[in-house]
């Protein structure tokens, strides 16, 4: 049975020595019940997306109306009313977020509103090298990319694109440009990656990166695929602990990912593990979607409508409903037992 959780509000001081946000900003940021604090929100921009990763889009976007995503008031609205909740940091999703001609501006927008300390992009890198000084001009902070593997055949094969190569430079030039956080991450897949699995650990001993290894997770559409390609995370942490990897000590606001380090590699190594016990006890964030709707699991069973309130630049009201529709967050997701909610595909959602 799924739990509803009352919401709470934590007042101005209130657990103070775990907060990292200034008490002035901080007079009503956004928690429930079960001390979960959301600093952190995905946007989704676009559910457009170019590439069919074979356990997202494998036949491709199907979708016929391109139009009708957040414009560029809309989401300046959504990101003010958050930031006054106290959400630090926005990151933009898709579909791809890069196939928007307006991402700049939306980087930029996001940016100069008060509160919000970092801009962050999940992109799968498509047209990295031809716009990342763009998106770093306009102030973006930390970049995540999609590499599925570093085989360039496998690569092709799991996203339909001969891009691998292209999106290595990209990353090696977000680098130069001074992003500050570049993430890459990688869906493990036990028939598609797993065979080239040491090129991983290959980069990372000169590559500055944090990789992070994605547990496989079931929704609506991949089920076979799932079945027949889903890893356990904690095989892959078994693996990193007996080479020498160690576990980093966690922050109270960290999401819930494991990260690991080595004292023989440049970069670290992230582990989502999404069908682990606790996975979501240390749950951070809320998501919006490309049409406007609040999500408050990825794999929930709906959608909260927050257009009608965006008409208008009310940012009180706005707040109030979020505060309100944040009653309904669940405790955990069902996700173990295959109750995949809504979520079709990540496209929906962004992951
Ligand atoms: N399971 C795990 N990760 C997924 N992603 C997309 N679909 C799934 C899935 N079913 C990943 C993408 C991207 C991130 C946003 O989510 O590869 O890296
Ligand atoms: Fe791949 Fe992300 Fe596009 Fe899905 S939305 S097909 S995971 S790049």
């Amino acid at each position: 049975m799924n739990m509803h959780i009352p919401l709470r509000v934590l007042q101005e001081g209130e657990e103070a020595a775990v907060s990292s946000f200034s008490p002035a900003q901080d007079s009503a940021v956004l928690a429930d019940n079960h001390g979960r604090r959301f600093s952190y929100l995905r946007l989704s921009i676009t559910d457009v997306c170019n590439f069919r990763c074979n356990y997202c889009l494998p036949d491709g976007y199907q979708g016929t109306d391109r139009s009708g995503f957040l414009t560029l008031e809309e989401i300046r609205r959504i990101a003010a009313a958050f930031a006054a909740m106290g959400t630090r940091k926005i990151r933009i999703t898709g579909g791809e977020p890069s196939l928007r001609k307006d991402l700049p501006d939306v980087i930029r927008t996001l940016k100069q509103t008060p509160g919000i300390e970092t801009v962050a992009l999940t992109s799968n890198g498509y047209r990295l090298t031809q716009q990342i000084r763009d998106w770093a001009d306009a102030g973006l902070d930390q970049l995540n990319v999609s590499i599925d593997s570093l085989d360039p055949q496998q690569f092709k094969a799991i996203t339909g694109h001969d891009k691998l190569q292209e999106i290595l430079d990209g990353i090696q030039l977000a680098r130069e440009l001074g992003i500050r956080h570049i993430k890459v991450n990688a869906v493990l897949l036990k028939a598609w990656n797993m065979n080239s699995f040491q090129h991983f650990f290959d980069w990372l001993r000169t590559t500055p990166v944090t990789l992070r290894f994605i547990e496989l997770m079931e929704t609506g559409d991949n089920g076979e695929f799932f079945a027949a390609n889903h890893v356990s995370g904690d095989s892959v942490k078994q693996t990193l602990l007996s080479r020498g990897w160690t576990e980093k000590p966690r922050g109270p606001h960290d999401g819930p990912a494991q990260e690991f380090s080595h004292p023989d590699f440049a970069g670290d190594i992230g582990l989502i593990m999404p069908y682990s016990k606790d996975f979501c006890s240390s749950c951070n964030r809320l998501r919006i979607t490309a049409q406007g709707k609040l999500h408050l699991c990825l794999f929930g069973e709906q959608g909260y409508e927050l257009r009608p309130l965006l008409d208008e630049d009310d940012t009180q009201t706005l707040q109030q409903h979020i505060r309100t529709l944040l009653g309904n967050k669940k405790t955990s997701h069902h996700l173990e037992q295959g109750e995949t909610g809504a979520t079709r595909h990540f496209a929906m959602l962004g992951g």
